[in-house]
């Protein structure tokens, strides 16, 4: 079987892949403790390609990789690839981005997550892309979730991904889609190598 090692050092993230690809003919292991590889892509899928790559060619063998953030239109993007460096702290985040919107009407937003699989040889196998199309509330609003939840109302549901359920977050979520995507591309991509 396969073995695919996820590039991530957060155990919630390798958790929440190990559940999700854990009807795949594949064996999922976290990556080597202690490695941390800088993000200095200026996209999610490049930030993405590049942490797959690293992890892929230390372990030599296949390594899947995730990068996402939050893009504000008023913003020209931002804080986007720079989301978890925004400030130090969730609430301190928040409170930034809210600032920086201040009363402007513009709020218009979407979560991105960038997927990519990587070889040990530096190919690509494979990239996908998950959005989630919300604006940004001018106070947070609900207590579930993580990050800016608090702050990004999902469009056409009026309510804030903090004010949903897990379940309903992965339904309509760019983590959730960017999944989606990817299960059937990695499907024929293990009948292929097999
Ligand atoms: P990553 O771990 O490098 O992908 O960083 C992603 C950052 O974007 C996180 O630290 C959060 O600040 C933000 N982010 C990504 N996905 C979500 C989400 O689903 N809800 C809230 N914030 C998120």
């Amino acid at each position: 079987m396969k073995t695919l090692v996820i590039a991530s050092g957060n155990p919630g993230k390798i958790h929440e892949f190990e559940n999700l690809l854990r009807a795949l003919p594949i064996d999922v292991r976290p990556q080597p403790e202690g490695l941390d590889v800088e993000e200095t892509g200026s996209t999610f899928a490049a930030n993405a390609q590049l942490k797959a790559k690293a992890v892929a060619s230390l372990t030599g063998e296949w390594a899947l990789a995730d990068d996402s953030g939050l893009s504000v239109d008023a913003l020209d993007g931002g804080p986007g690839v720079h989301s978890a460096r925004y400030a130090a702290s969730d609430p301190e985040r928040i409170e930034r981005l809210l600032k920086a919107l201040n009363d402007c009407s513009q709020r218009e937003a979407h979560f991105c997550a960038a997927l990519c699989i990587a070889a040990p040889d530096g190919r690509v196998l494979l990239e996908v892309e998950g959005r989630c199309e919300g604006r940004i509330t001018t106070v947070p609003r609900g207590d579930q979730g993580f990050g800016y939840d608090p702050i990004f109302e999902v469009n056409d549901t009026g309510r804030t991904f903090a004010e949903m359920a897990l379940a309903e977050k992965k339904q309509h979520g760019h983590r959730g889609r960017a999944f989606n995507a990817l299960e059937p591309k990695l499907r024929e991509l293990l009948a292929k190598a097999q």
